[in-house]
């Protein structure tokens, strides 16, 4: 492995010389900056437009699934047939956004009955994602699932199972996968850019109460207008509580708190990025601080996950933290970070910083070399730049357009997507192991290639 990452290293250099050497004859302005700050384009080539329609239905027409389904209807030839939810509120806004002749439901097996629909999105809370796409896709539906894939790690496999069975398109919702941000992160990494990979991280800060979970609970919300039955139909019976059904991402019956909302989409990304198939040793701490408004998820969460070596990637360590209570507010990021610079990793933006030199401008530490004879040349370098900004071209439509899109051309052309049941799964048990670590106060071991815990 060695070989192959000096190779690859010795590849991203002579690259990046070209680059530099593009920029400084282009630019002479740039060239009379001490900070030579190269800049490049991520261009993404137009997509098919296709002429067979997909017809679709959105199941959980809240935030989430309302979203997917508008950029859904934005891939030439996607029409949206019906929609389902618990709530009369959202089945009357997805008349008054799509159409009057849309089928509205608040029973999702009736979406599945219908012969015009072939594909559905699973907009749901958490607790439904595993047993609507398990029936959708045995109903012959390709399924976009909204992530964490599933609720409870023992829910994985037979989503994998039913997957493979019928043949379906499945893919998981976390869209940064398919951006122009992480596909260039994932290049970036492989060519030798940040030399080799040994630490990760990622951190989300939030305070505003809209952010941190506390929705508005709408005035009509009652027995008459939530199919509260159904709702709790699949986990623990309990009477008519509109906080539990509106602000669901607090309670552990429904949600999967921080790490599945949130740390989830790193793994996804990370996961990508890498080749990685996940950590084996999970690990969390954290505590509700704050927002003493009945939730049963903490409000402060750190994570520390063990990588092991394997042929994609060396041993590395990844630490992820969410803090609620941050009265800074407002940061959100992800960094690799290798033995020779770092980038910072967005959807449609990677930042490379690379060491300037190696060596050491420590005057003690230079004059010790001077008379040790160590051969310490006065002479002055040429230096690699310290920073590469890539920027995604004007007018690009992001990761959750090239994330459906995926979808789409995977079902027209019977092909593969990347973020499938597996991927899914791997990317959501570390995030669920997380959140068993934080209750059980103890660390979690999973096997991530063969995708379960290990008791130890
Ligand atoms: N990919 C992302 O960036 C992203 C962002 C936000 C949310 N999400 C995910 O999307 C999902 C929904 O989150 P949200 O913020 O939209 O929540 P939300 O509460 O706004 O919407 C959920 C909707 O599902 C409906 N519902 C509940 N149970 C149902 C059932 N059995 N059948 C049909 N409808 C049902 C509810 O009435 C509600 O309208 C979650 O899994 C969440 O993790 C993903």
């Amino acid at each position: 492995m060695k070989e192959k990452q000096e190779s690859s290293r010795r590849s991203f250099i002579k690259k990046l010389a070209t680059t530099t050497a593009a920029v400084a004859a282009g630019s002479s302005l740039l060239a009379a900056e001490n900070k030579v700050k190269p800049f490049s384009i991520l261009k993404r080539p137009p997509g098919n437009s296709l002429n067979d329609q997909i017809n679709i239905a959105l199941i959980g027409a809240g935030g989430m699934g309302t979203q997917d389904a508008i950029v859904a209807l934005q891939i030439p030839g996607v029409k949206l047939v019906a929609v389902c939810d618990l709530y009369d509120g959202r089945l009357n806004d997805a008349k008054t956004r799509w159409g009057a002749d849309i089928f509205t439901t608040k029973i999702y097996k009736e979406i599945l009955n219908r012969k015009d629909v072939d594909a559905v999105i699973v907009g749901t809370p958490d607790h439904w994602h595993q047993q609507i796409s398990i029936d959708a896709m045995h109903a012959g539906k390709h399924v976009y699932c909204e992530k964490p894939m599933v609720h409870s790690i023992t829910e994985g496999p037979a989503v994998i199972k039913a997957q493979k069975e019928t043949g379906k398109v499945f893919q998981v919702g976390s869209q940064g996968v398919s951006s122009l941000g992480n596909e260039k992160a994932h290049e970036l990494l492989k060519s030798g850019a940040i030399g080799q990979l040994n630490y990760a991280e990622g951190f989300w800060a939030r305070r505003e109460p809209l952010e941190v979970w506390q929705y508005p609970i709408p005035a009509d919300a009652s027995p008459q207008t939530v199919d509260w039955e159904t709702y709790v139909s699949n986990t623990k019976k309990r009477d008519f509580d509109a906080k539990r059904f509106f602000r669901w991402r607090n309670y552990t019956d429904y949600g999967t708190g921080m790490a599945g909302d949130l740390f989830v989409h790193l793994f996804s990304s990370l996961h990508f990025i890498t080749g990685s198939m996940g950590p084996n040793k999970i690990y969390a701490a954290g505590g509700l601080r704050f927002w003493n408004d009945g939730r049963e998820v903490p409000d402060v969460l750190l994570g520390t996950f063990d990588y092991g070596k394997t042929q994609e990637h060396p041993a590395f360590n990844l630490s992820l933290r969410c803090n609620f209570v941050d009265g800074t507010s407002g940061t959100t990021y992800l960094k690799l970070v290798g033995s020779e610079g770092s980038m910072d990793i967005t959807w449609d933006k990677v930042t490379l910083k690379r060491n300037k030199t190696f060596g050491s401008d420590d005057p003690f530490y230079l004059d010790k070399l001077k008379k040790a004879g160590s051969g310490y040349a006065e002479r002055k370098k040429m230096l690699p730049p310290e920073e590469i900004v890539y920027d995604a071209e004007k007018g690009y439509l992001g990761g959750p357009y090239d994330h459906m899109n995926n979808f789409f051309t995977a079902i027209r052309n019977n092909g593969k997507v990347t973020e499938d049941a597996i991927f899914g799964y791997r990317a959501a048990a570390p995030a669920l192991l997380c959140n068993d670590s934080y209750y059980n106060n103890s660390p979690m071991f999973w096997d991530p290639e063969k995708m379960h815990s290990i008791k130890k």
